[in-house]
């Protein structure tokens, strides 16, 4: 029997409409569009509409993948959801999902690994294809970050944007030519007092006082988790090449997590990539977490920057600490 790979065969992405830009964020905090932009890259992001969470943003890049590949979501078979900002504790983000698209043969859980949330659901998700257990899986990333940022705190409340993709795996029997051929994923649980969110969880119950103390926001070390960020994101991205075999030049587009252009500048650096060898949008977006490598993915399809028998790289890096590298051979497309 030929050996399965998992395909990336269709994908969507949504990103809420209202837009709050670095001009908007100088009357609400003391910062300027140019600190935010030399720092960061970003110069705007969408923030959601009051009632729209996670799961809404899901269902839409569902929506927008149907446009483009239909697909009947009763022929899919499990659902995983890569956030830290689900609607709810529980039930899942995935079983929102479920009942909100109609996927009434599919089962699914939600993935918490912060920045490295999408490559964590994409890996686990694999693994199921390959094995030949399911053949439909939908694998979200999808982070309402607006929902945790305190926009009195100039230290974070720049950073962050919302926004939701989704990716459709398959199975391709090509005996291995295509799909997702070899990743590293990684985590340090010593960076867990560099980002975090205190507030709500078992440890820290929601009360009065974690209100007042602002316990229910992110927090960031900001320059301890750049430093960490650039080192493993760049070294975990080397690993991955060198052990197929690959430099910089077999790339035909890298996608990173979008948290800091100049962390993005320093993997590239590393790599010896050219700029047109990388997808860059956080100018547009900021981080949105678990949503940032399959928008980006999104983006770069629609631009025209990847084609059949193309080499893929995903690589992020996030709260946890969590990171990792992904390698894809793109093909097997759904028709449209
Ligand atoms: O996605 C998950 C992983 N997260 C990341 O990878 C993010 C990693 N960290 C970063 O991207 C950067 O550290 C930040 C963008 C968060 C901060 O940039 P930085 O160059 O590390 O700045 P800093 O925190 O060292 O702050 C430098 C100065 C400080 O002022 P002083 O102490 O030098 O007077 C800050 O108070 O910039 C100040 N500052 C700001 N000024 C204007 C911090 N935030 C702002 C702001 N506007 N929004």
């Amino acid at each position: 029997m030929s050996k399965k790979r998992a395909v990336i065969s269709a994908f969507g992405k949504y990103a809420p409409k209202r837009v709050l830009t670095n001009s908007d964020l100088e009357k609400m905090v003391d910062t300027t569009d140019a600190w935010i932009r030399t720092r960061t890259g970003i110069v705007e992001r969408h923030i959601v509409a009051e009632g729209e969470a996670t799961s809404q943003m899901s269902i839409q890049a569902f929506a927008d993948m149907q446009k483009r590949f239909p697909i009947d979501p009763e022929e899919i078979d499990l659902i995983v959801v890569a956030t830290v900002t689900p609607d709810m504790f529980f039930p899942s983000t995935a079983a929102l999902i479920q009942n909100g698209i109609g996927a009434k043969s599919a089962f699914g859980f939600d993935v918490s690994a912060a920045c490295s949330g999408f490559l964590y659901a994409l890996v686990i998700a694999t693994q199921f294809i390959e094995n030949g257990q399911y053949k439909k899986i939908l694998v979200f990333g999808a982070d309402t970050m607006s929902s945790i940022a305190d926009y009195t705190n100039r230290d974070t409340c720049v950073l962050f944007g919302d926004g939701a993709g989704v990716v459709l795996l398959e199975a391709a029997d090509d005996n291995g030519t295509s799909g997702i051929f070899d990743h590293i994923l990684k985590m340090d649980g010593a960076g867990k007092d560099f980002l975090y969110m205190l507030g709500g969880g078992s440890l820290h119950p929601a009360t009065h006082e974690t209100v007042d103390q602002k316990m229910h926001y992110v927090y960031q070390e900001g320059k301890t988790v750049f430093k960490f960020a650039v080192s493993r994101m760049a070294a975990v991205s080397e690993e991955l090449l060198n052990r197929n075999s690959l430099t910089g030049k077999d790339i035909a587009i890298f996608i990173p997590h979008q948290a800091n252009k100049r962390i993005i500048d320093a993997c590239v650096d590393r790599m010896n990539l050219k700029p047109e060898q990388v997808l860059l949008n956080i100018d547009r977006y900021g981080n949105t977490t678990s949503a940032t490598i399959p928008i980006g993915l999104v983006e770069s399809y629609d631009d025209g920057r990847i084609k059949e028998g193309d080499i893929v790289l995903f690589s992020a890096f996030g709260a946890g600490f969590t990171w990792g590298s992904i390698l894809i051979r793109w093909g097997h497309l759904r028709h449209a």
